[in-house]
């Protein structure tokens, strides 16, 4: 389940019943996939994508996508810091930004044009639209790992386009949601 903070206010929602109704009212549209289909999370993209082929048929009818493929970040990726750094800045697209998460965790920050700026903390089940158009910026989180299903409208929409109205910078990108920490191993035999 996403985390929603709303730093002007000094707000958080991780009220299941109150952040889909919230992200609606700010033009996003947010859904769990659920029960999560019995896939391990490097199992590799065809699987996935074949795993998800429902659901992923199922939003390409709604939203007009004609692509999907699996998005693969983690601290050996080439290039990373170059990747990060395009979509870490204001920016918009001329498409919807749609992910569905497999694995890791990410914060999107929302900049309505009218509102404060809004960040979800997104993890594994968690499908997220962003409509062409949408001010925003997306940051990974400390471990940053991600894994996530992509469906497009047309990639070749997809670029960035930077606001640069340096908004992005009045905000520390903090993840809340659980880290991961090994079990002692006296609590391993428990
Ligand atoms: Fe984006």
């Amino acid at each position: 389940m996403a985390i929603i903070t709303i730093p002007d206010e000094h707000r958080a929602l991780s009220d299941p019943e109150a952040i889909t109704p919230y992200l609606a009212s700010i033009g996003i549209d947010y859904e769990r996939w659920e029960p999560a289909h019995p896939i391990t999370s490097d199992a590799p993209a065809a699987e996935i994508l074949a795993a998800y082929s429902a659901e992923i048929e199922k939003l390409k009818t709604l939203g007009g996508y004609v692509t999907a493929d699996v998005i693969d970040v983690n601290p050996q990726t080439p290039g990373l810091d170059a990747m990060l750094a395009k979509f870490n800045r204001e920016h918009w697209h001329d498409e919807d930004e749609v992910r569905f998460i497999i694995h890791g965790r990410g914060i999107f920050h929302i900049h309505p044009r009218q509102g404060p700026v809004s960040a979800i903390e997104v993890e594994a089940g968690d499908l997220i639209r962003v409509p062409g158009g949408t001010w925003h910026w997306f940051n990974l989180c400390a471990d940053r790992e991600i894994r996530a299903i992509r469906l497009f409208q047309d990639p070749a929409g997809w670029a960035p386009r930077y606001t640069e109205s340096g908004v992005d910078s009045g905000y520390q990108p903090v993840c809340f949601g659980a880290a991961h920490v090994p079990p002692l191993p006296s609590q391993t035999q428990l």
